[in-house]
């Protein structure tokens, strides 16, 4: 090649090359409009499924509310389940000092709804809105705040997040203000009792049926109810507390939803339950005293060991418990109920034992442990209670110890409003219908062995209550979870609830 032939060459060999980065990039121009196109059409496709809009507008035009009722909900829930008193766990009890911080951040949840807040004097936290009728009969929905020890963060929380999501979506679409009757949306700041041993403090008081006397009450460092109140600034006097009670005929209905902490709805592969009753309780404080002393030098014979005799009394509680048959059958029934359907709601648990001095190297002084009893049936209990406590005093006077049995709580089973209950259920079938588009046949129907604030609310006005599936029936654990779909369709679920209930026809 000469030089120009070289040139030439060059010349003429760079010329397909920009060609082809001519073409490359026409066709990165061209597929980038195609990509974009697509897109804009996968958006708007999707978008018309799950109600994800840019604008308000648009989102109350899906009927879906996929941004409040699952991303914020869910978001919401992560963000309470944070709101503990340990570092590692989460514990928020009667008015710990987490609970003060669950107030404050549930009252803003509650403003940006568009409700009217405020904390009574137990420090349930209220929002409400009155809605075209404020003398009317009030709806509540509701559940609790507080939280077990190393807790799971969907029991309590669950119910008031997806209320106030709802109430927040009636917000956006400018009915709120349309409502037929006020809807009241409460946080009860005890439902568990784990502090002072007795459950529902926040709903028992809204309801009428906490005594005056709770007051009194004391913690395990001797702090009382009273003084609790007073340290975080509410009044902490008789005349406060009766002042949360509301007054008869104020509320037309009171509705909850809970996580299901069982594992029939998983079972069922069904996300909705109705709840057609609640299990009565009963909490039992055994005290077992018998002789402090050394464990190297007290003989067998001569000691009086109240750990021992615990032991015993915790497995006889359990016989009873699995066997009712055996302790109580009088030809299959006793007062009234059948020892049959007894053992079929049965529960009892011990869950909490404190020893005193509690070393390896001393026969203990005493043992005190809690007893937690359950049943359908409130005879079937009460049988069960005195029979057990029966028993216990034999064994304790066989052993020579000495025993106090306490009642420390007690709550009737409570039977849910079948009207209540078939609106909620027609309300979840159309929320599984939207979200699924297929749906079973019916909505299943469930008791629930735990107890729930709609007990104490029931002295107050009817209760319906619905149950979401959580994985592997596990409760009052950290692994206790709820899919972000089956927070959705219970928000949902609530929603439709208020749009049939309280907008298109008159309840
Ligand atoms: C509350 O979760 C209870 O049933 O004890
Ligand atoms: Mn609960
Ligand atoms: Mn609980």
């Amino acid at each position: 090649f000469t030089e120009t032939e070289r040139e030439s060459c060059r010349y003429t060999s760079s010329a397909p090359v920009i060609i082809v980065v001519v073409m490359v990039l026409n066709i990165f121009k061209a597929s980038m409009l195609l990509v974009f196109y697509l897109c804009s059409i996968t958006v708007t496709f999707a978008n018309s499924f799950t109600g994800v809009e840019t604008n308000d507008t648009n989102i109350i035009r899906s009927g879906l509310f996929l941004e409040i009722l699952k991303e914020e909900a869910v978001s919401r829930l992560q963000e309470l389940g944070k709101v503990s008193d340990a570092d590692n766990y989460l514990e928020r009890t009667f008015l710990s000092p987490a609970s003060g911080r669950a107030r404050a951040i549930i009252s803003s949840w509650m403003e940006d709804a568009g409700l009217r807040t405020w904390v009574d004097q137990l420090g349930n936290v209220h929002g409400r809105v009155e809605g075209i009728n404020a003398a009317s009969e009030a709806l509540i929905i509701g559940s609790h705040l507080d939280t077990v020890i190393d807790a799971g963060m969907f029991d309590g929380s669950l119910g008031i997040v997806c209320a106030v999501s709802a109430v927040k979506v009636l917000k956006i679409e400018g009915k709120l203000e349309n409502i037929r009757r006020p809807i009241e949306v409460i946080a009860f700041s005890d439902e568990e009792g784990v502090r002072f041993q007795t459950a529902f403090l926040g709903s028992a008081a809204l309801a009428g049926t906490l005594p005056v006397s709770a007051l009194l009450i004391s913690d395990k460092s001797g702090a009382t109810v009273q003084h609790a109140l007073k340290e975080n600034s509410f009044e902490g006097t008789e005349e406060s507390l009766l002042q949360v009670k509301y007054k008869e005929g104020s509320v037309w209905g009171y509705i909850e939803v809970h996580i299901e902490q069982g594992p029939v709805l998983e079972s069922l592969g069904l996300p909705l339950g109705v709840v057609n009753g609640i299990a009565g309780q009963t909490r039992l404080k055994v005290t077992v005293r018998g002789s402090q002393g050394h464990a190297g030098t007290v003989p067998m014979a001569m000691r009086k060991d109240p750990m021992a005799a615990a032991a015993e009394l915790i497995v006889l509680l359990e016989s009873f418990c699995k066997h009712p048959e055996d302790f109580l059958s009088y030809d299959g029934q006793c007062n009234g109920f059948s020892v049959e359907s007894l053992s079929k709601s049965l529960v009892c648990t011990v869950g909490e034992i404190s020893i005193w001095p509690g070393a390896s190297n001393v026969i203990p002084g005493q043992v005190t442990f809690s007893v937690d009893i359950r049943a359908m049936d409130d005879m079937a209990r009460e049988a069960i209670i005195y029979e057990l406590s029966k028993r216990m005093y034999e064994a304790c006077e066989r052993r020579s110890v000495h025993c106090v049995i306490e009642r420390k709580h007690n709550a009737e089973a409570v039977l849910c409003d079948n009207e209540l209950s078939s609106r909620l259920k027609s309300a979840s079938y159309s929320a599984l219908k939207r979200v699924a588009g297929e749906v079973p046949d019916d909505v299943p129907v469930l008791m629930s062995g735990a107890g729930h604030d709609a007990m104490p609310m029931s002295h107050l006005s009817k209760v319906g209550m619905l149950f979401v599936r959580c994985r592997g029936g596990i409760s009052h654990s950290p692994m206790e979870h709820v899919t972000d779909d089956d927070v959705w369709v219970a928000g949902l679920a609530i929603l439709e609830f208020l749009e049939t209930n309280l907008l298109e026809v008159e309840m």
